[in-house]
């Protein structure tokens, strides 16, 4: 009778403490912020593409009453510049001063290689919403990083196929000489001259500097079939416009990762009518759910979202699904891996599923410009996954 009421006594006592454990889990859950630290340029050639992925951040979370999971956010807002050179005391301040539990960022591929760097070593979730950096899902993956964009291999690997396609056979390219530019241009060499073509002269000016006479008076002398670049932002612009200025348009075909029109259609006016470019979104896909996220990204921006948007977007749903696998536990790495490892993401470009490498595996269109659209014209690459060169996992 006694050594069954001791029983009765411990069992109750074990019932409680486990009670006891889930309220207070629960009151954790419930009370905590979720805080994350956000490296974006809100100045310089790529500032506009740092507004459009926060803005489509935004979006996310007002649509889900300022939430992501249902537990509230902090955010921290640091103006990365587009300035590598910047990156590890921005990221540091987040880190350390600000004491963030996941990081977002950023646009510049140079100054995503170092947050993957830091996140790496400190193993905190990192969410790239834009920078194409090969490494970051290649020889620097990781289980805790992950992209919401593209790889830099991506599109300019579709367009590699679509020139060639298009029976153009000795192309110049032209672009950025920095990994972003670099790596494009890797991408459709790659593609180009597997399908018989040659990159006959690679030009280079330094990022973000756009000057482009002296180039585009080579390439007018090399007179090759096509063009193939790498531009975005401000530098996007001017280099459509100068390419028509220089009396080039409509003599040699210019193609580009999309970046070269996305975001940038407004300042460049009809220099850009007709570029045909390959990217990861496109204007015109008239499917229900970009179509619902296109109206409602209007309501709040009174502007039509573009690429970085929906990048922004989607890495809001990402961070969504981890958190919601570790009830806002951001300690519990593996769990929130696996969650995003077998995570269908319901993007307005089209759901997609992560690379092993965690990467998008998705379609890349090729879209023309007519007026203000990127509008698509057919799939240049169905379910494209990057090579993730050089990662374990
Ligand atoms: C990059 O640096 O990786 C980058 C920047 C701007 C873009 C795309 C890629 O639009």
């Amino acid at each position: 009778m006694n050594r069954r009421f001791i029983a009765l006594g411990a069992a109750a006592l074990l019932i409680a403490a486990v009670i006891g454990v889930l309220g207070l889990r629960d009151r954790s859950t419930r009370t905590g912020t979720v805080k994350l630290g956000m490296m974006l340029p809100a100045t310089g050639t790529f500032a506009a593409l740092g507004t459009a992925i926060d803005n489509g951040f935004r979006l996310y979370l007002n649509e889900h009453g300022g939430k992501l999971a249902g537990f509230d956010v902090e955010i921290v807002r640091v103006d990365d510049e587009s300035d590598p050179s910047k990156a590890t005391a921005n990221i540091n301040k987040l880190l350390k001063r600000d004491n963030v539990q996941a990081l977002i960022g950023s646009v510049h591929s140079g100054v995503a290689m170092t947050m993957a760097k830091a996140a790496k070593e400190t193993n905190t979730i990192l969410v790239v919403p834009n920078a194409g950096a090969d490494a970051v899902t290649g020889a620097m993956c990781a289980p805790n990083i992950f992209r919401s964009s593209f790889s830099n291999w991506q599109p300019g690997y579709a367009m590699g196929e679509v020139v060639a396609k298009r029976g153009h056979k000795n192309v110049v390219t032209l672009t950025w000489k920095y990994a972003a530019g670099d790596e494009s241009v890797g991408g459709f060499k790659e593609a180009f001259e597997k399908a018989g073509g040659k990159v006959v002269k690679e030009l280079s000016l330094p990022f973000p500097t756009v000057e482009f006479q002296a180039l585009l008076t080579e390439l007018a002398a090399i007179k090759p079939d096509a063009v193939y670049t790498f531009f975005a932002g401000a530098g996007a612009v001017k280099l459509v416009k100068d390419y028509a200025a220089a009396g080039l348009k409509g003599k040699i075909p210019l193609y580009g990762a999309g970046f070269l029109t996305d975001g940038t259609l407004q300042a460049q006016g009809s220099a850009a009518d007709g570029l045909l470019t390959t990217l990861h979104y496109a204007d015109g896909l008239n499917t229900p759910r970009d179509n619902a996220f296109r109206s409602a990204y209007f309501k709040s921006y009174k502007r039509e979202p573009d690429v970085y948007a929906v990048q922004g977007y989607d890495a809001a749903q990402m961070l969504a699904v981890g958190l919601a696998a570790v009830k806002g536990d951001l300690s519990k790495k593996a769990e929130f891996s696996a969650a995003l490892r077998s995570a269908q993401i319901d993007s307005p470009r089209g759901s997609f599923v992560l690379s092993r490498s965690h990467n998008p595996v998705q379609d890349i269109y090729l879209r023309e410009v007519r007026g203000t659209q990127n509008r698509v014209i057919g799939i240049a690459s169905k379910a494209l996954a990057d090579p993730a060169r050089g990662c374990p996992m």
